[in-house]
């Protein structure tokens, strides 16, 4: 049997994440990072049960090129369109793998001086590290196996499934 997320268990979960950020983040404005582009459906699901008043703001790196491996490399291909200093930042992306992007993402917007730096992962697969890494809140952790839907790909394609499966479960189906 493929692993699976339904689209309710993300619903839920993503509703709970939205409440326990509300609650830390009473009274501040924060600013949402949104990492291109997997992190899409997150961030726009995310976003609509969040009470705080938010600014949202993107970035796009590459790691994986075309492959389902990590090729240990990460380069900013886009930035983000607004200084940083002094923002509760929030960067939300789909998953957190070997933890290299979110480093280099985490290490690159540091040095910008923002108030308060938090990170949000919808998947983590804790088995996968390869640097050290803990999100500030993870929605699911998840087996090392290679996961598209609700905003996770494989060459492009499966972003928009409602939920997160096996490339392997869907793989062969259309195309
Ligand atoms: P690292 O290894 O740097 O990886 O923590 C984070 C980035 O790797 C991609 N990634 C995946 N993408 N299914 C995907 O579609 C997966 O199972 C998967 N695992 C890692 C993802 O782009 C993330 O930003
Ligand atoms: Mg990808």
């Amino acid at each position: 049997m493929a692993f699976r997320i339904s689209e309710e268990e993300i619903r839920k979960r993503v509703q709970e994440i939205a409440e326990e950020i509300n609650r830390d983040y009473e009274g501040k404005r924060p600013l949402l990072v949104g990492v291109l582009k997997g992190a899409f459906v997150f961030l726009a699901d995310l976003v609509r049960y969040l009470r705080v008043p938010v600014k949202i703001d993107f970035l796009a790196v590459s790691s994986y090129g075309k492959h389902t491996e990590s090729t240990g490399e990460v380069r900013l291909i886009k930035d983000l369109d607004h200084p940083i200093e002094g923002e509760d930042v929030i960067v939300v992306e789909d998953i957190l793998d070997t933890g290299l992007t979110l480093s280099y993402i985490v290490r690159l917007l540091q040095d910008r001086k923002p108030a308060s730096l938090k990170t949000v992962v919808l998947l983590d697969k804790p088995a996968k590290r390869k640097v050290p890494f803990k999100a500030d809140y993870v929605g699911f952790e998840v087996p090392p196996v290679f996961l598209v839907g609700y905003g996770l790909d494989a060459y492009e394609m499966y972003r928009n499934l409602p939920y997160i499966t096996e490339l392997k479960a869907v793989e062969g189906e259309d195309g």
